[in-house]
Parts: C-alpha cells; sequence; structure tokens
C-alpha cells in the first residue's frame, strides 16, 4: 500500500519539525521552501529520514509531484504571505485539492481564505497547532478547522504525527473554515492567563514571602506533583532553576521584563466582547503584557511615588487552593467564548473533545483537563463548567483562599491582575441580583432607553420621564 502523502510549504522552525515528525510516522512527505537554499540544509540535517522526505526547488515542482486529491500544509506567516501563497498556488491545484494553514491564524481570515478556494472548487483548511517546535517534532495538540473531504484526507496523517494521551490521539475536527484556528486562538488566550497567574504567585512567594528563587521552584515543582500538574507548572520551576553561569544569579533576574506578544491572546479578548462575552481574566493577562511594556514610564512612577510593598507571608497550601479555583474558571471563560462562536458561526464546537484533545502536546496541557472533559460529558448546570458537581469542593474551598489571597496581596501592595480578575467574576456571577438596575435606570435617565421591571411585563420608563 502506498503510504500516505503530503506537501509542505516552508521550512522554519515549526516547518521543519513538523516535516520530521511527519517522515518518522510513516507519511511520504514532498517540502519546499521560499529561499531553495533551506530545502538543502533542511535535507542535510533530516539524517536517515531524509530518505523519506523530498526536497523541491519550487512551489510548482512539490505541487506537480503531489498525488490527487493534493494536501499542501503551508507553514508560513498566516497574514500577507499566506494570501500571497495563495494567489501563487491556486492556479496549479486541481479541484479537490486542500491547502492546510498550519500557523496561528486569525479565524476570520481562516474564513475569507475558505470562501476564496472554494471558488475555485478547493478546500482550506486553518489547523491549529499547539505544544511550540518539541510537539511540532515529537506530538503536538491539532486543531481543524475545514470540509468533511479535506479532514477524510487529513486524519490518517493527522492522528499518526498528534501526541496521544492514553491512546487518544490529540487531534479533532471541530468544524468548517475558521472552528480550528478559533479554538487555537482560545487555547492561547487560556494560556497567557495561566502564564500571568503563575507569574502572579510567584511574586507574591518570592517577594512577598522572601523565599528565593530556588525554593519558589521547588514549591512550583511540588504542586506539578499534585492538582495543580500542568505543562507551565513544570517549566516554570525548571525555570527558575537556572542561574547564570559567571554571576550565579537567578537567570530569570537577567531577563527584562517586557513581555513580548503575537497578537492570540489579543484576539481572544476581541473576539471575546465581539460575541458578547468577556474573559476578564484573559484580558488581564493581555493587560498585564501590554503593560509590563511600558518600563519607562513604570520607572518613572516608581521614581514619583515609591514602589514599597509589605511582607506577606502566605501559606503554601492556600495559594495552591486559589490557584485551582482560579484555573478553573480561568478555563471556564474560554469554554464560555467557545461556547458563544460555536452559536455564533454554527459550528457545533465539541467541549468535551476540546477538552480531550488540549490533554497532552499543547502549551495547556494539565491534570484539570481530564476533569473538565468529564465535567462537559456530564452537562454541567446551564453549561457553566464553574457550576459542575465535580468542581464544587474545589470552588468552594479554594475561594476563600482566593479572596484571602487577593484581598492580602492588594494591601500590602502587590498586583493581582489575573487572580483579582478571577475572584470578580465569581463574586460577580453568584449573585442572583446585580447592580445592573442601576445602570438601566441612569441609561433612561439620560437617554430615555427604557428598562424591564421585575414585576410587570413590557417596556418601561423611570418617573424621572413624567
Ligand atoms: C502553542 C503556542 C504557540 C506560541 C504562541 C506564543 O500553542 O504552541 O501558543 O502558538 O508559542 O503563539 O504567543 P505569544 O508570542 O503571543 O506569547
Amino acid at each position: 500500500m502506498t503510504p500516505p502523502t503530503i506537501g509542505l510549504y516552508g521550512l522554519g522552525t515549526m516547518g521543519a519539525a513538523l516535516a520530521l515528525n511527519l517522515a518518522e510516522k510513516g507519511v511520504r512527505v514532498h517540502v519546499a521552501n521560499r529561499t531553495p537554499s533551506a530545502v538543502l540544509r533542511f535535507m542535510e540535517k533530516a539524517g536517515p529520514l531524509a530518505e523519506k522526505i523530498e526536497g523541491h526547488q519550487s512551489v510548482e515542482g512539490l505541487i506537480a509531484a503531489l498525488p490527487t486529491p493534493r494536501l499542501v500544509v503551508a507553514m508560513i506567516p498566516s497574514t500577507a504571505p499566506m494570501d500571497a501563497f495563495l494567489d501563487e498556488v491556486i492556479a496549479q491545484l486541481a479541484p479537490g485539492d486542500t491547502v492546510i494553514d498550519a500557523g496561528n491564524a486569525d479565524f476570520h481570515d481562516t474564513r475569507r481564505r475558505a470562501v476564496r478556494l472554494a471558488e475555485h472548487d478547493l478546500h482550506f483548511v486553518g489547523l491549529g497547532v499547539s505544544g511550540g517546535e518539541e510537539g511540532a517534532r515529537n506530538g503536538p495538540s491539532m486543531m481543524m478547522g475545514g470540509s468533511a473531504e479535506s479532514w477524510a484526507g487529513l486524519e490518517p496523517i493527522l492522528t499518526r504525527i498528534a501526541a496521544q494521551h492514553e491512546g487518544d490521539p490529540c487531534v479533532a475536527r471541530f468544524g468548517p473554515d475558521g472552528a480550528g484556528h478559533f479554538v487555537k486562538t482560545v487555547h492561547n488566550g487560556i494560556e497567557y492567563a495561566d502564564m500571568q497567574m503563575i507569574a502572579e504567585v510567584y511574586d507574591l512567594l518570592r517577594f512577598g514571602a522572601g523565599r528565593d528563587v530556588r525554593a519558589v521552584g521547588k514549591i512550583f515543582e511540588g504542586w506539578n506533583a499534585g492538582r495543580l500538574e500542568s505543562y507551565l507548572m513544570e517549566i516554570t520551576a525548571t525555570v527558575l532553576s537556572y542561574a547564570d553561569a559567571p554571576t550565579n544569579l537567578p537567570f530569570v533576574d537577567l531577563i527584562e521584563d517586557r513581555a513580548g506578544q503575537k497578537g492570540t491572546g489579543r484576539w481572544t479578548v476581541i473576539e471575546a466582547v465581539r460575541l458578547g462575552q468577556s474573559a476578564t481574566m484573559i484580558e488581564a493577562a493581555v493587560a498585564a503584557r501590554a503593560w509590563s511594556a511600558e518600563k519607562g514610564l513604570r520607572a518613572r512612577a516608581e521614581e514619583t511615588f515609591g514602589a514599597d510593598r509589605a511582607a506577606l507571608d502566605l501559606d503554601v497550601g492556600l495559594l495552591e487552593r486559589a490557584m485551582l479555583a482560579a484555573r478553573v474558571l480561568e478555563y471556564a471563560q474560554g469554554f464560555r467564548i467557545l461556547a458563544a462562536a460555536s452559536d455564533q458561526y454554527d459550528w457545533r464546537l465539541d467541549p468535551v473533545r476540546i477538552a480531550e484533545i488540549w490533554r497532552a502536546g499543547c502549551i495547556i496541557r494539565a491534570r484539570l483537563l481530564d476533569d473538565i472533559a468529564g465535567a462537559f460529558s456530564e452537562g454541567p448546570p446551564e453549561g457553566q463548567l464553574f457550576l459542575a458537581p465535580r468542581f464544587s469542593s474545589v470552588m468552594m474551598e479554594g475561594i476563600p483562599a482566593l479572596r484571602e489571597v487577593v484581598t492580602r496581596a492588594a494591601e500590602a501592595g502587590y498586583a493581582t491582575p489575573v487572580l483579582s480578575a478571577a475572584l470578580t467574576f465569581w463574586d460577580v456571577m453568584r449573585q442572583g441580583r446585580g447592580t445592573a438596575a442601576l445602570i438601566q435606570a441612569q441609561r433612561d435617565f439620560f437617554g430615555r432607553h427604557g428598562f424591564e421591571r421585575t414585576d410587570q411585563e413590557g417596556d418601561f420608563h423611570g418617573p424621572w420621564w413624567r
């Protein structure tokens, strides 16, 4: 039987790693690159796997060598270069062929490109690939959006190269066009929130409780052996174990505190708001990155107002319980956006399968995801993760801990944007009657916007209009 065959254009870090993974799993791979010299270099580095890979000097060569219906992965920036690539290849492809964008793309672009290719009887797939270079090489988690026909061709290939969770390949088709890229975007939003939350707790332990960097790393290592187990917790513990060779200073102290961002966290927030949602923990994480970039301003404000903070020795168990509850809320916010988008775009996203394929290979893999998948398969009240019976003890124990952490941190002068957002979200959502009656009154007062009453049907105005 002939092995499944795929073309891959773009031999950057992720593309090269993916090509090697494909070859190793018995997929015949044809590769090409914008600068052809990179193909030769890649083939030299591929070692014995080069036998299963065919390098081409041009896109034409790559496309001509593929059996139809063709599968062509483009591992190039999902912005203008992707449109330029499509401009080039559309005429060379045959009806039924599929182009796969395996980068982080704005799902609106993916939807637009799917429409464009459909006009030529071609398929466009948005494939979210998570796990960084290591994942791409040895097993990523993959979120596919595209036609059923494309999935039929891709499934046997992607299940081979995906990360496995207890034998279950971490890849699924979530719907047509932009569904996969949307799920990946929200994955990254959760990634931002989780990273920021860990950084906040690091700050409290190191500068509040005065523990040295290695001790904080050890605490994280301990948590990683328990209910907070996750890839991000694990790598943070490892990062904190490094010292700078010549100075023996904690390595993290030598890194400028300005966080980069390529945009996926921001997209999550923008889409959440567009969908009438608000993922405040993700927003807080995006804000924290943006504020981190304002280094000069922060230094100026420190000079003017001082940066004093009081000592704050928080119990390690208390922090662990607080973080676990906050992590449930952070995933809950992510899944709320997914549910809203699913309704809006009629994708029928399956939250159980999303949680399942996030259990291995991706950056937000975490022990909690087993329970999240379980909670969604049981159907939590109102579809809300934080109401799931299996999380009730986590929330009952964790929320008082979260409250203590956030209030004591605030009193002592520590900023906890994500942990505070978690607590606020919880406190808003557990009030059957909130403050919006007064907002409605204000709106009616200045703009005659009208409101509903608690005791009568209809649209009303206040006595201020009589
Ligand atoms: C992944 C990561 C990956 C990448 C982020 C980083 O799932 O493998 O999310 O996609 O590391 O895009 O994003 P920022 O540069 O915005 O932090």
